[in-house]
């Protein structure tokens, strides 16, 4: 199900950024907690939980760690100032006695919530067993039985050949270098707004914010990009049509296969079926049956990377579903292990019969205690009708937010997304380009961190996306339909809070 709505024009020249919420979003709301915790007030005493069980942090305890707080790196950005102590579900608590509904999921990973109670004790179990069976020197029994339980949900039978790795990013790189060695080729295509990850060849393949590659140079070579179908990035409006906007990218694609890179010289393309870090855009079924189209007409390998759109998020199990599309090499993390160390590449048999043994591989590569964790979310899903669950929860969040934004037509220019992976875009003169757009020029500015801070003041974790004015919606998998609801009141006042401030 892919919606978009778009009755507000916004004309744009792409490219420029404007990424800086996390600056502006994380000094402003921690000058809030330091100064007077007015929006958070510490609490004196022990905390009692919602499950009546003592926290083991105290304000004070906590006052004195957070001191700590200094010696954490600069180089990371945070939403909030505190301490989470606790996760159930779709709540976290903090020491000082927050409990927030969490719209964020760590970033779209603990899709059964926190500390689902099958997946936790799935990982204390195995805890007990082993810990580090290395990869390297023997199979051990959850990675097999993970590969057991994917082999049927994989999008295509061809996809049959598993690594499992720690992080997106790791998984991202060894999706990279399969692609060079098995094809013998080089070069590399990347859409304009994707993000892969920070570590260096997934830094080269990003395209949603220079903020990850700026200062960081030389990046790894041989990389191309093209547009993905998202309007502005042809500089058109939210009600271009999607076929226009689909034939525009593919031209563009053609185009630099003939004056850049030579399809003889191309290894891969890689696309996320939702561009995420970009706005929170689906691709449509047409782009991604035109790139499989090329790469099968070239001997191109086509990626998926799935790490923020797969494991139901969309609504599927995996995005690309939606296209029917099959990816040569598909890339996994998130949602697979629910908050563990986990993401994996999967392709066919025939290409990693290609590999020589040790040219892959990692000291924790697929850990035991993740992959027995990631084999319980698979079951969870099966046994949870998770889908089900999505699916309704995102009828019920797509009109709730269509309300929303019939109640501020000049201020909401986008209601996009899939299943609960979903995006209200605001009109603002902080937005690139909008000094071309009479409309967003004429309302309030930097819209998307202004009301995600609002939406943290009332109790609720939401965070903003790409370098336009995003707010993302990717709410627990298994969210009631009254947290739901909660979590969209939340940001309904939050967003006629902002509107009246002006
Ligand atoms: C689509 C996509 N690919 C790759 C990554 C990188 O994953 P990680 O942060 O686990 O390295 C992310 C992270 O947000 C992502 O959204």
């Amino acid at each position: 199900m892919l919606h978009s709505m778009t009755r507000v024009s916004h004309h744009t020249a792409s490219g420029l950024l404007s990424a800086t919420w996390p600056l502006m979003f994380v000094t402003r709301s921690a000058r809030l907690c330091q100064k007077s915790n007015s929006f958070f007030p510490l609490r004196s005493a022990h905390v009692v939980s919602s499950r009546g069980r003592r926290n083991m942090a105290t304000s004070s305890d906590a006052s004195s760690l957070l001191e700590y707080g200094r010696n954490v790196t600069n180089g990371l950005g945070r939403i909030t100032e505190g301490i989470i102590t606790s996760g159930k579900g779709s709540y976290v608590e903090y020491a000082d006695g927050r409990k927030m509904l969490d719209f964020t999921t760590g970033i779209g990973v603990t899709g059964l919530g926190h500390c689902h109670p099958k997946v936790s004790k799935a990982a204390a179990d195995q805890c007990m067993n082993i810990v580090h069976a290395q990869c390297s020197i023997a199979f051990h029994e959850p990675y097999l039985k993970l590969i057991k339980k994917l082999l049927p949900i994989m999008p295509d039978p061809s996809l049959d050949s598993f690594f499992f790795w720690n992080s997106g990013s790791e998984s991202v790189e060894a999706a990279l270098k399969l692609a060079r060695t098995v094809t013998g080729r080089q070069n590399i295509i990347c859409m304009q707004g994707a993000y892969h990850g920070r570590t260096f060849g997934a830094m080269a393949v990003t395209r949603s914010k220079t903020i990850y590659s700026k200062g960081f140079a030389p990046l790894m070579p041989g990389v191309f990009t093209i547009p993905f179908p998202f309007w502005h990035q042809l500089g058109q409006t939210p009600d271009t049509p999607e076929s226009a906007l689909v034939s525009q990218c593919l031209y563009q694609l053609d185009l630099l296969l003939t004056q850049q890179t030579a399809p003889s010289d191309t290894a891969a393309i890689i696309v996320e079926p939702v561009l995420g870090e970009g706005g929170y855009v689906p691709a449509p079924a047409a782009f991604l049956e035109g790139l499989r189209a090329v790469c099968d007409k070239h001997g191109i390998l086509l990626i998926a990377d799935e790490v923020q759109s797969g494991f139901s998020r969309t609504g599927k199990f995996f995005a690309i579903e939606y296209s029917g599309v099959r990816p040569d090499i598909m890339i996994i993390a998130k949602g697979l292990a629910n908050g563990f160390p986990l993401s994996g590449v999967i392709t066919r048999k025939e290409l990693t019969n290609k590999l020589t043994p040790g040219s892959m591989g990692g000291t924790y590569a697929g850990n035991a205690v993740a992959c027995a964790a990631a084999c319980a979310v698979v079951d969870a899903m099966h046994e949870e009708n998770i889908l089900e669950n999505v699916n309704a929860r995102s009828t019920e969040l797509f009109k709730a937010l269509h309300a929303i934004k019939a109640e501020h037509p000049k201020h909401i220019l986008d209601v996009r997304g899939q299943g609960l992976m979903v995006a209200v875009e605001f009109a603002s003169s902080a937005s690139p380009g909008a000094e071309h757009d009479a409309v967003a020029a004429q309302v309030g500015s930097a819209m998307a961190s202004r009301v995600a801070k609002k939406c943290i003041e009332r109790g609720m974790l939401i965070l903003t996306t790409s370098v336009y004015e995003v707010v993302r919606f990717i709410p627990p998998l298994n969210i009631s339909a009254a947290d739901l609801a909660k979590g969209t009141e939340i940001f309904r006042e939050a967003v006629k809070e902002v509107i009246r401030e002006g």
